[in-house]
């Protein structure tokens, strides 16, 4: 007997959207297709916004004369995210270098796993799926006895950022989730029900150093509904701190978010244990790059590196913060607060 007649899959139906430009990040379908609509997304890229679905790496060309990439090299990639970094370092360290790109994301990691795989042969790229908290044994499980570079380009993209269903935005509504590996951990919304009026106020002021801790810990504690989306958390704030300016508000909202996504993603623990094993994973000479975004971060690295060049761990560090130029900042209004910050491992007779 004949197998029946396999009925062709129907193509899959655009999100349709009303108006003339589409508003809502799954309704921007040309911007999720880069290689199909490679002239919206100039225009978008242009017009200073990023595209939906994709992220402008930041600070490369700074980030490329620190880490000074050489064929052959292996480059650690600590939060390897659409893979900027990596697509400006990996034509460096050809024919014989090694990627090496770790990050905590399951939605955008294999995206970003295959695009690269796309432009650059199979042998010289290592993805793995792990918190770079795991970094030492990442290399150890590879028999890698170190390596020539590494780079932390710290908290989110903007694929993280745009996507409401992740809970980062609160400009849409969305869960409230803020979790970069939704697998694990408790969403936002559940932290939010088992926080006390005071440690959230702690937490506050902690993870954003943020002014009205006390004010915005005694309304979210108190509010007789549960919070569970982003636009909920976002007005419970400006009811909070109804006497401020609008932007006030916003900022403070911002704050807020941030003190949650560090606090749930545990952001300051990942940092602290990259920080501790950077000198063991490095190889004498190696360099070592970080991009913070907020102060928290920042005080951390620049503790570390400093301690290390007193202990002789590393053999110089950056003076200053570098930061992206006005143009950069212009172009993307996203580099605004970034801060790099580099060291070098010392060779092994230079340490005491
Ligand atoms: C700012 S993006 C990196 C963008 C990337 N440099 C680029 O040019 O495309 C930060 C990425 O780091 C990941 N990440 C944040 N903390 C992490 C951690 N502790 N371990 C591994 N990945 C992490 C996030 O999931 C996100 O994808």
């Amino acid at each position: 007997m004949s197998e029946p007649e396999q009925k062709p899959a129907k193509p899959k139906r655009r999100v349709r959207y009303g108006g003339t430009h589409p508003r809502r990040f799954e309704e921007k379908y040309k911007e999720h297709q880069p290689d199909k609509y490679g002239e919206t997304v100039a225009k978008v890229l242009a017009s200073g916004k990023t595209p939906a679905g994709m992220h402008r790496s930041i600070m490369v060309d700074e980030i490329l004369a620190t880490l000074e990439p050489k064929p052959g090299e292996i480059y650690l990639d600590a939060t390897l995210g659409y893979g900027g970094h990596a697509s400006a370092v990996l034509p460096r360290i050809l024919p014989n270098g090694l990627l090496i790109g770790l990050d905590v994301d399951p939605l955008e990691l294999p995206r970003t796993e295959e695009r690269l795989r796309s432009s650059f042969p199979a042998e010289n790229i290592l993805i793995r799926r792990i918190n770079f908290a795991g970094i030492s044994k990442a290399l150890a499980e590879k028999e890698i006895p170190g390596v020539h570079m590494i780079l932390a380009d710290l908290g989110v993209s903007s694929m993280q950022i745009d996507n409401p269903a992740r809970g980062f935005t609160f400009k849409v509504d969305g869960p409230l989730d803020l979790r970069m590996n939704p697998e694990r951990g408790q969403p936002a919304s559940a932290l939010l029900k088992q926080l006390t009026e005071e440690r959230l106020a702690e937490l506050l002021r902690q993870n954003a150093d943020e002014p009205h801790a006390a004010a915005l810990a005694q309304c979210i504690a108190s509010s007789r509904t549960p919070i569970a989306t982003t636009q909920q958390l976002a007005s419970l704030i400006r009811g909070a701190l109804k006497r401020l300016t609008p932007e006030e508000q916003t900022n403070a909202i911002r704050r807020t978010f941030q003190a949650l996504r560090i606090a749930v993603n545990d952001e300051f623990g990942a940092l602290d244990s990259l920080l501790a094993q950077i000198p063991a994973c490095l190889l004498p000479g190696g360099r070592v790059a970080i991009l913070t975004f907020h102060s928290g971060e920042d005080r951390r690295v620049k503790h570390s590196f400093k301690a290390g060049l007193e202990s002789g761990v590393y053999s110089r560090i950056s003076e200053e913060v570098v930061r992206p130029t006005a143009q950069e900042v212009g172009q993307n209004p996203r580099a605004s607060s970034a801060k790099l910050r580099w060291a070098v491992r010392a060779n092994a007779e230079m340490q005491r």
